[in-house]
């Protein structure tokens, strides 16, 4: 049996398709479309824009250049909304709605008529959460990306959101600058529309989303403002058509491979922590999983070839400029999987077979000469992270490798703010900051990892320490921190038994973090802990029930399923 299409599909049920039909096309031919045009197949444009979210601020142009090129390929547009996140407008952390936007996204894809759909997402969770909607979904999917912000000026120096935004305010709390200066720069952080200018996690997950195939080649860095990401859309609108014509699924496309040549990406562009996260998620939703130790083997193979902030000197206009994620495929091409396919149709070899012409070596470095001769992120485990942790070692000091410390415990989010700046708190530069109960199940597993450096200590110019959580920092932070510490403190995770003043062994060449206390002490104190409270009623009831931890993604346990075949 063919399958329907166009709004034809997922027809409402009232026990008699084609009165289904009519009503339905009636309805539709209320909207002012020609009867031609409803009998064409149709593009779904799932679109976020949000007085709320001011990275999408350029969707209206990129919804009107995508239906472009569907139309000129000689289908329907359709957009429609889904829930959209702003990173610093959601509280308590955007990360508790990542899930509820993947649900809405997959399931308007399922229940509407629609035979492709273009997602148009850019915030750092609005795409890994559009592209597990996708993966679930299962119907032929193109993941645009609303690009990156132009940089800002602020006396002479360029200024990019949000790891100038971080460095400014440590210099403000170090008494370096002053309120007038800090309220002028708050003003020239973010001055286009896009997302933030650096390699944070939104720029990591678009990076990632190239690389898996869903997106077109030569997209993720496009910036915002530029003419180039309107032609991208454009040309995306018209692809996405020959997708119904020979269609490629996203399980196709995100499999095995391909998700293991997004860990190598992100390694090589020094990637955001968070995008481990969403990207076991996006994989989980098709039933795969790369090891921890893949992951290592992975990030020790493979060079930082990136120059960008937070851990180097560009941004992303730097970046595309310099020649995107096609040169970064290039230097590693020989590590890469190139029988993986994309939404075009090509193989990573087909994509790769010309040289380029010219890369900028200031922000794109060669494998022969990398930024560092081993991945950004690695994960470790020990006695207080036995399913493991994350640690960002190209955002790191390297003095801080190999070193023991006191721990300085902070047993909350709250207790952190109230103590962390207070003069009497017993802290040492050469301490080890804790903070507990920030995992994903207590708090939604906010990016607080990032724990401040006490005042007291910033203002004798203390930059750094190490800083162990549940937690996640954001992908424009820096620091030696240690994060995602699983299972989390709030059920009963050992990092839970760490007091103020134990002793605390962290190697990055073991890949350990261990407290130096006996285990049946350890234990013991776990025997008295009380799980964390969580909410009772609602969504934020059903995240706390069923989230998982980060080492699987925080997806929700129920959507952890190869896709059904799409309706
Ligand atoms: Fe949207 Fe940074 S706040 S990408």
């Amino acid at each position: 049996m063919t399958k329907k299409q166009g709004l034809k599909r997922n027809l409402t049920n009232y026990g008699d398709s084609e009165f289904a039909t009519y009503l339905r096309k009636s309805f539709a031919r209320s909207m002012g479309i020609s009867n031609d045009m409803l009998d064409k197949p149709i593009v779904g444009i799932a679109m976020t824009p949000s007085g709320f979210n001011s990275c999408h601020r350029g969707m209206p142009e990129l919804v009107d250049a995508v239906s472009r090129g569907v139309l000129a390929a000689g289908a329907l547009p359709r957009p429609f909304p889904t829930i959209s996140l702003g990173e610093v407008f959601l509280s308590p952390t955007s990360m508790v709605y990542r899930n509820l936007m993947a649900m809405d996204t997959e399931e308007m894809v399922r229940a509407q008529p629609m035979d492709a759909v273009v997602m148009i997402g850019g915030c750092d969770k609005t795409v890994p959460a559009q592209l597990m909607g996708a993966a679930s979904a299962n119907i032929p999917t193109i993941q645009l990306v609303t690009g990156p912000m132009s940089t800002g000026r602020h006396r002479g120096e360029r200024l990019g959101a949000c790891t100038d935004c971080r460095r400014f305010w440590a210099k403000f709390r170090a008494n370096e600058i002053d309120h007038a200066e800090i309220s002028e720069i708050e003003g020239k952080l973010s001055t286009t529309s896009g997302t933030c200018g650096v390699m944070g996690t939104a720029s990591t997950m678009a990076c990632i989303a190239e690389t898996l195939g869903m997106s077109l080649p030569d997209t993720a860095a496009i910036p915002s403002v530029h003419s180039e990401r309107l032609v991208a859309a454009e040309e995306t609108g018209r692809s996405v058509v020959q997708l119904i014509h020979a269609p490629i699924l996203p399980s196709e496309i995100i499999t095995e491979k391909s998700v293991e040549n997004a860990f190598r990406v992100l390694m090589a562009v020094s990637g955001s922590t968070n995008a481990i996260v969403h990207l076991t998620a996006v994989a989980g939703r098709l039933g795969l999983k790369i090891s921890q130790e893949r992951l290592n083997q992975i990030s020790d193979e493979t060079p930082v070839l990136v120059n960008l902030k937070p851990v180097g000197e560009g941004y992303m206009e730097d970046f595309y400029a310099a020649g995107g994620v096609r040169a970064v495929l290039h230097e590693i091409k020989h590590l890469l999987h190139l029988d993986t396919i994309n939404v075009a149709g090509q193989s990573l070899a087909e994509i790769l077979a010309e040289p380029m012409d010219w890369v900028d070596r200031r922000y794109i470095k060669s494998y022969d000469d990398p930024v560092s001769d081993v991945g950004g992120l690695i994960s470790i485990k020990g006695n207080i992270a036995p399913d493991g942790a994350i640690f960002k070692r190209a955002a790191a000091t390297p003095e801080l490798f190999e070193v023991e410390g006191r721990a300085v415990v902070f047993e909350d989010l709250e207790d952190l703010s109230t103590r962390i700046d207070d003069p009497d708190l017993d802290v040492q530069a050469n301490d080890f900051l804790v903070l507990k109960n920030a995992g994903p199940v207590a708090a939604g597993m906010p990016e607080a990892g990032y724990l401040p450096i006490p005042k007291k200590l910033a203002q004798k110019g203390v930059k750094d320490m190490v800083r162990i959580s549940d937690a996640r920092m954001s992908g424009t932070a820096f620091g030696t921190i240690i994060l995602h510490v699983s299972p989390e403190t709030g059920i009963g995770g050992p990092l839970a038994a760490v007091e103020t003043g134990d002793r605390i062994r962290f190697s990055v060449k073991n890949k350990r973090i261990d407290l130096l206390v006996e285990d049946q002490i350890i234990v013991d104190r776990l025997k008295n802990k009380k799980p964390a409270k969580t909410p009772t009623r609602g969504y934020r009831s059903l995240y706390s029930k069923t989230v998982l931890q980060a080492t699987d993604g925080c997806d929700f346990d129920f959507l952890l399923h190869a896709p059904e075949e799409s309706r």
